[in-house]
């Protein structure tokens, strides 16, 4: 349970020990707190539960991006899934191999795939068949051969948020699974392409193993087609989206899930093949929090507001999804509990971070925002023109700022004014 990083010693939240007061003293609210601890506790968990199977992880960069983060997911011998240029950038920074790095996302530019592949990724998980044209072309002119899987999609109701689910048909994502044969035969047909696996990712904060298995089946009776044309299918990436536990949600503990998925590709009778997994939140969500201190208490006709000093700009989850995130004080206190929503100071109603909570709190108080790891700070912006939180990882006892707090000054550094 990677939360357990997170606990209390005479009702002061700690981070692996680490007083979480002394941590918003030291380097000021909002604040990003990642534990070492819990990024590892994760990362053992898969990887011990692919122990003996050709199975490999590759950390999903979008989740948390920070190079801290990657850079212990490295150090463990993790893959990487990115969908970006920049994500390449700071995998390789991180200390990440390209060859251990998977290139999935809808719309890669050429300059993207070109770089990409002379860096030498592992595969490139294609969504189209213009992209693998465009692909296709790059690769002539670099004189390579590009490894490519297709991400199919294989219509299954992955029982999540319509916003992040991903394999209905409905979805911009994936080739259709009707026409995934065929798009086999034309990325077989071409010249530069090297097909090298299968790849789907139905969605995310998935919380039952069914949806994968149901979509693990339909790849599999396609691969059997696929190879029937003569192509040869290495590996099956079963993609990420394994939920975590943000309130009262049940998913498999990552271990269940990892034995379970592996068990069934082996009694399919592709035990041989290796096995991909692209998993972000159930790595970092648990491993971070975010620290913000209460400005104003602000009694209302309907409802009470305790307005923070984060917002959805640091946190846009709530304002996105209606997402839910524990928050509870940092400190037990004595105020007397009342009825809040906490909302951040930023110019709109969606700028909330928690809805009817009951918490006692005073005035300048400290609050934990929980679960906040995965899709925290990499969706944080600057809206409002306020500078991003900075970000330290906790690691036996000894915090590190990983990344510094923004400043005013570099939020305008690149623009200009006209001369006249
Ligand atoms: N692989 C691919 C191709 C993906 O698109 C994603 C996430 C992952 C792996 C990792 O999924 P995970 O294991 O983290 O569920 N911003 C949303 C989540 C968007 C997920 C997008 N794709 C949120 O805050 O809930």
């Amino acid at each position: 349970m990677t939360q357990s990083a997170f606990s209390r010693v005479a009702g002061v939240l700690q981070a692996e020990g680490v007083s979480a007061v002394s941590l918003a003293n030291e380097f000021g609210t909002p604040l990003y707190v990642y534990s070492r601890s819990a990024l590892t506790h994760a990362y053992h968990a898969y990887a011990d539960a692919c122990q003996g199977r050709r199975a490999t992880i590759h950390v999903a960069v979008k989740a948390n991006s920070n190079l801290a983060v990657l850079n212990v997911f490295a150090r463990l011998g993790a893959g990487f899934d990115i969908v970006s240029l920049g994500e390449l950038h700071r995998v390789l920074a991180a200390g990440g191999k390209a060859e251990n790095t998977v290139f999935s996302g809808i719309g890669k530019s050429v300059a993207e795939m070109r770089e990409a592949l002379n860096a030498g990724v592992k595969c490139f998980n294609v969504e189209s068949i213009p992209e693998l044209h465009a692909l296709n072309e790059v690769a002539k002119a670099a004189g390579k051969q590009a490894p490519v899987s297709l991400r199919v999609n294989p219509d299954v109701d992955a029982k999540t948020h319509p916003y992040i689910s991903t394999g209905l048909k409905s979805n911009k994502f994936g080739v259709a699974f009707s026409d995934a044969r065929a798009t086999y035969a034309q990325a077989a047909a071409m010249s530069h392409l090297n097909v090298i696996g299968i790849d789907c990712h139905i969605g995310s904060q998935i919380t039952e193993v069914s949806p994968y298995l149901d979509a693990i089946d339909k790849l599999l009776d396609l691969v059997a087609q696929i190879e029937a044309d003569g192509a040869r299918i290495h590996h099956v990436d079963v993609g990420g989206g394994l939920g975590i536990t943000y309130d009262d949600e049940t998913p498999p503990p990552i271990g269940d899930f990892v034995r379970t998925v592996l068990a069934h590709i082996e009694q399919r009778g592709h035990g041989h093949r290796e096995v991909y997994f692209e998993p972000g939140r159930s790595l970092v969500g648990n491993a971070g929090v975010l620290l913000t201190r209460v400005e104003y208490l602000k009694p209302g006709a309907e409802k009470n507001f305790a307005i923070v000093d984060a917002a959805m700009n640091d946190l846009a989850r709530p304002a996105m999804y209606q997402a839910f995130h524990r928050i509870e004080p940092v400190v037990d206190g004595s105020a007397k509990a009342e009825l809040y929503d906490v909302v951040g100071p930023i110019c709109e109603s969606g700028d909330w971070l928690g809805r009817d909570r009951t918490l006692a709190i005073d005035q300048g108080d400290l609050l934990a925002i929980f679960s906040a790891g995965a899709y925290g700070f990499t969706m944080s912006s600057n809206y409002n023109t306020r500078p991003r939180a900075a970000e330290v990882m906790v690691d036996q006892g000894r915090a590190r700022v990983v990344r510094e707090r923004e400043e005013v000054k570099q939020l305008f550094a690149g623009e200009s004014i006209l001369p006249d």
